[in-house]
C-alpha cells in the first residue's frame, strides 16, 4: 500500500481557475456516487417484484425458504462489503489526488504495514468461515428426505429430449410435463434421464438438480400455497431445451379440486371415442404408427421395456393437460393438430417423426386426443 502525501509548495497561480477545477471534480465524482447508488437502488427492487412466475425470491415451500435466505444472506453481506470497498477507494482518490502547484515529485514511498494486514486478512477469513458453516448447514436441510411415516408423493421423474415424465410410485399413474401434489404434503422426486443431462427447476418450489443418465438423484420439497407453478429445464440440452417447461400444480387435500380427486381421475381408463371424428382419429392413433411411442390406458399399451429414450408421453389423460410439448402451446384441437401433421415445425429437433398425415386425419386424431379429459 502507498500512501500519497502532497505537503508545501501550494502556490497557486490563479486561485479563481484553481477553485473551478475543484468544484468540477467534485461534482464529477458526486455524480459518479450518485448512479453507483442508483444502480445499487435498481438492481434490490428489481429482487423485490413478486410477480413474476419464475421468482426465486417469491418461494411457495419451505425449501424455497432456504434458498431465498440465502440469496439474500450474501446479497446483503456482499452489497455492504461493496460499499465500504467503494467508499474507502473513492476517500482515498479524493485525500490524497494531485493537487494544483504540486511540484511533480513522487510522495513518500511506504511498504508493509502489518496492523493494516492483519486486519485484512483476518476479518476476511471470519467472513468465510461464518458464510461456510451456515451455507452447510442450508445443503444439509436441503438433503434431508421428509420422514417416510407421514404421507408423502413420491414421484420418478424422466429427463427427456424436450419433455418430463413423471411416474407416480405409489399412485401408479404416469403423466408429462405437469406434476400435481397436494399442499403441505412432502415431495420425493426421484431425477434421472434416458438422454442427455436435463435440470429440473421449479425456482419458486425451490431447488434446482440436474437429471442425468444412469443416475437418481433425490429432490424434496413441500408446498404451502395452492396454485399453478412454473419452471423450465435448466441445463442446455439441445434444440428445443427452451422449449422443455414443466408446471406444477398444487391442489387442496379435500374437495373437488383435491389431490386424490384429480389421482381417481387419472387412473381411470382413457374416456371413450363418441362422436364419428374422435372414432376415426383412435383408429388413426392405432393404425399410422403413434402406438411405438405413446400408451393410452386401455387402448394401446407400451410394454415396460419399450419405454425408453423414444419413447413419448403416456397421453391416457392428455387432454387434462393446460399445455402440449412441454408448455409449448396451449392444449386446443389447433396446436394438437398442427403438430401431429409437422412436429419439427413446432419443435425444433423434435424426436416425434412426421408421419405424412394429411390436414383432416390431423384434426382427427387431435380432436380424439383433446377428448381424453
Ligand atoms: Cu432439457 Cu434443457
Amino acid at each position: 500500500m502507498m500512501w500519497m502525501t502532497h505537503e508545501g509548495s501550494r502556490t497557486s497561480p490563479a486561485s479563481g481557475q484553481g477553485l473551478a477545477t475543484e468544484r468540477s471534480r467534485w461534482r464529477a465524482a458526486a455524480m459518479a456516487a450518485g448512479m453507483l447508488v442508483a444502480a445499487l437502488l435498481a438492481l434490490t427492487l428489481a429482487g423485490c417484484e413478486a410477480s413474476y412466475p419464475r421468482d426465486t425470491l417469491a418461494p411457495v415451500s419451505d425449501e424455497g425458504d432456504v434458498s431465498a435466505w440465502f440469496f439474500w444472506l450474501y446479497m446483503i453481506l456482499d452489497t455492504v462489503i461493496f460499499a465500504v470497498v467503494c467508499a474507502l477507494f473513492v476517500y482515498a482518490l479524493v485525500r490524497f489526488r494531485k493537487k494544483d502547484g504540486d511540484d511533480g515529485s513522487l510522495p513518500p514511498q511506504v511498504y508493509g504495514n502489518h496492523k493494516l494486514e492483519l486486519i485484512w486478512t483476518v476479518i476476511p477469513t471470519i467472513i468465510v468461515l461464518v458464510l461456510a458453516v451456515v451455507t452447510v448447514g442450508g445443503i444439509f436441510r436441503l438433503s434431508t428426505p421428509p420422514k417416510i411415516e407421514q404421507k408423502v408423493v413420491e414421484i420418478d421423474v424422466t429427463g427427456k429430449q424436450w419433455w418430463w415424465e413423471f411416474d407416480y410410485k405409489h399412485e401408479a399413474i404416469t403423466a408429462a410435463n405437469e406434476m400435481h401434489v397436494e399442499i403441505g404434503t412432502p415431495v420425493i422426486l426421484n431425477l434421472t434421464s434416458t438422454d442427455v443431462i436435463h435440470a429440473f427447476w421449479v425456482p419458486r418450489m425451490g431447488g434446482k438438480r440436474d437429471a442425468t443418465p444412469g443416475r437418481t438423484y433425490p429432490l424434496y420439497f413441500t408446498p404451502r400455497e395452492l396454485g399453478t407453478f412454473d419452471g423450465q429445464c435448466a441445463e442446455l440440452c439441445g434444440a428445443s431445451h427452451a422449449l422443455m417447461g414443466l408446471r406444477i400444480v398444487v391442489h387442496a387435500k379435500e374437495g373437488e379440486d383435491s389431490y386424490d380427486a384429480w389421482v381417481a381421475g387419472q387412473r381411470a381408463p382413457a374416456r371413450e371415442a363418441e362422436t364419428d371424428v374422435e372414432k376415426a382419429g383412435k383408429q388413426i392413433f392405432l393404425t399410422r404408427g403413434c402406438v411405438a411411442c405413446h400408451s393410452v390406458k386401455g387402448v394401446a399399451e407400451l410394454a415396460p421395456q419399450a419405454r425408453g429414450a423414444i419413447s413419448g408421453p403416456n397421453l391416457t389423460h392428455v387432454g387434462s393437460r393446460s399445455t402440449i410439448l412441454a408448455l409449448t402451446r396451449e392444449n386446443t384441437v389447433d396446436n394438437i393438430a398442427a403438430w401431429v401433421q409437422n412436429p419439427a415445425a413446432v419443435k425444433q429437433g423434435s424426436r416425434m417423426p412426421n408421419f405424412g398425415v394429411n390436414a383432416d386425419d390431423a384434426r382427427a386424431v387431435a380432436t380424439w386426443l383433446h377428448s381424453l379429459k
